[in-house]
């Protein structure tokens, strides 16, 4: 882990880190992005802990793909300061694939230095996808393109993994399968990883904290003390379900109204990642 080797991701002065008591993966302080005098990002404070799991809820337009993209360092046009490790990686919904390179070329587009086609079948591998490293990207499925986004941020190696709605397109069962994937990944490589996502159901099996974003802040947040693998039928589940539709502005489903959170996962007695460590 190179969690306390950091970067800057606005230019200026790098000075010795994000706090130079304790190590962190992320750590934004006084961070505005404003698009023609709007601020969608509006003195935003955020900490990530290295290692830890941190799912980012909110209404559409809040600014969320925003707050990432500014992390991924895809965006420096922002006031206040913030600080990603060197190693951080991004997968998108759609998983952005050249459809004039194979698949494992693909997995190591931009990297650089290293382009031996065994790092990728590695990273293939790992994500299940080992078999499809000759395929061209028009011949996957939504679950396997997507997969092989996730092998893409994975050979870099990242200490901060940013998922952007990752599962979005998906269908129910290879949502879940997905999930089960990035649970493992996180497990097994023990990076911080930031999962914007709508799915409340989604954010309680995977995540160590929940965050709501509002306003251009993180209006809102909670842990989510739950022994994994989790499920949605546990009642601090549902209680933890409840209190976050509710901080959405959204009816739980249970109370017979229409639910943001995912009806189809919390029909399925899915159950998400083992205990970490
Ligand atoms: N390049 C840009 N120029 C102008 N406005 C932008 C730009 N990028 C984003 N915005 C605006 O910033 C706001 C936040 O957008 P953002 O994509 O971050 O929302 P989001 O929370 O990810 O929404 P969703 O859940 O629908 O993906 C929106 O009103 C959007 O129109
Ligand atoms: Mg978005």
């Amino acid at each position: 882990m190179a969690t306390d080797i950091h970067r800057k991701v606005s230019t200026g002065p790098e000075g010795a880190g994000p706090d130079e008591s304790r190590a962190v993966a992320v750590r934004a302080r006084g961070l505005v992005r404003a698009f023609g005098g709007r601020r969608v990002i509006d003195d935003l404070e955020l900490t990530l802990e290295p290692g830890e799991f941190v799912a980012l809820l909110g209404r559409s337009g809040c600014g969320k793909s925003t707050l990432l993209r500014v992390l991924a360092g895809l965006d420096r046009e922002i006031d206040g300061e913030v600080w990603v490790p060197r190693r951080k990686a991004v997968a998108f919904q759609a998983p952005r694939l050249m459809p004039w390179k194979k698949v494992w070329r693909n997995v190591l587009l931009g990297l650089p230095g290293r382009t031996e086609r065994a790092v990728a079948e590695r990273a293939l591998t790992e994500v299940g996808l080992g078999h499809r490293s000759d395929a061209w990207p028009r011949t996957l499925s939504g679950g396997e393109a997507q997969r092989a986004s996730l092998a893409r941020a994975l050979v870099r190696e990242p200490d901060l993994l940013l998922l952007d709605e990752p599962f979005g397109a998906l269908d129910a069962l290879t949502r879940i399968t997905a999930q089960r994937l990035v649970a493992d990944v996180w497990r097994q490589r023990g990076c911080a990883v930031l999962l914007v996502t709508h799915d409340v159901d989604e954010a309680l099996l995977l995540a160590d904290r929940a965050l709501v974003m509002e306003g251009g802040r993180i209006a809102y947040e909670t842990p989510v003390a739950l022994p994994r693998p989790r499920t949605p039928a546990d009642p601090a589940f549902a209680a933890l379900r409840a209190r976050l539709l509710d901080r959405l502005g959204v009816a739980d489903a249970g109370e017979g109204a229409p639910s943001e959170g995912s009806a189809d996962a919390a029909k399925e007695p899915a159950a998400v990642g083992g205990a970490k460590g």
